[in-house]
């Protein structure tokens, strides 16, 4: 086909599509196609923006690296992340509900025993986690694991610190006989997510605050049920309304309260979905 024009290029480009041997890789890449040219129809974009989205690309590409990750901090800012969690895990009520999993979870966590402290030095005020880990129907979960990961009380996980030579803050347990789970660690406090990147120009560029509530990070694998990525949000925390990732639920918000030796406790119970039975 020649001469395709504004009219008939979208067509031309689904059309070259037809022989994709994947259908659900040639439903994707149709509707991209349809859906980025109606983008660029509907703002009629010029070629000099067009440029400048291409340069944001290219720098959010050269901003990764094995610690940084910007294109889910974009996805995240998006609320692109949100939405693919949202669609996903529409779970029976009295589940935990998911949250974004965010760019900061690192694999092979070290393994730490009921009552150790994960902080592992991270800097911040003492705090206890206790919980239960169970099933729809209020069963138990034994042996379940538990990856627990957050930031430091300057906003700070430790992969950000390029000085740090092992891990802090994160850390991998499992729950008890009776589901239970207690580890301790460092209050949790609101931080603004990297803006050192593209990402944070386009935060500055539409005046956007770069802020997300305190929180901590929950991976929970059990066999038989569903995996669930969460957080649990602190209460009170002024960004719970306006968080940068669209990440808060109101089922995930708990309080913090603090004990008479003046640390901070959280006691939050999760509930795993089942595992959908396999065809
Ligand atoms: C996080 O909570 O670790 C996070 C999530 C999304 C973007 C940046 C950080
Ligand atoms: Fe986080």
């Amino acid at each position: 086909m020649r001469n395709v024009d504004q009219d008939n290029i979208t067509q031309a480009v689904i059309a070259r599509l037809a022989d994709t041997p994947d259908p659900r890789l040639r439903e994707i890449m149709t509707s991209l196609v349809q859906h980025l040219h109606a983008f660029a129809r509907d703002v009629h974009l010029t070629e000099a923006e067009w440029f400048q989205g291409i340069q944001f690309l290219t720098a959010t590409g050269h901003k990764c690296d094995d610690k940084r990750q910007e294109f889910i901090l974009a996805s995240d800012v998006l609320g692109l992340s949100m939405l693919v969690v949202a669609m996903n895990n529409d779970k029976p009520a009295g589940c935990t509900e998911s949250t974004v999993f965010g760019p900061f979870y690192v694999e092979g966590a070290p393994h730490y025993a009921h009552g150790d402290d994960v902080a592992n030095g991270a800097a911040g005020e003492p705090c206890q986690v206790t919980g239960t880990v169970r099933g729809i129907d209020g069963e138990p979960i034994a042996d379940a694991v538990i990856n627990v990961w957050q930031a430091d009380s300057e906003g700070h996980y430790d992969v950000q610190n390029p000085a740090l030579t092992h891990a802090q803050g994160r850390g991998q347990l499992r729950s008890g006989p009776r589901g239970e789970f207690h580890f301790r660690s460092v209050l949790a406090e609101a931080y603004p997510i990297p803006t050192d990147g593209p990402v944070g120009d386009m935060l500055r560029a539409t005046k956007r605050h770069p802020w997300r509530p305190a929180h901590l990070h929950f991976m929970i694998e059990a066999p038989g049920y569903e995996t669930l990525i969460t957080h649990v949000f602190r209460d009170g925390d002024q960004y719970l309304d306006s968080d940068a990732v669209f990440g808060v639920r109101q089922s995930l918000i708990a309080p913090w309260t603090q004990s008479p030796d003046g640390g901070w406790r959280l006691d939050y119970d999760f509930v795993l979905n089942s595992a959908k039975a396999s065809a």
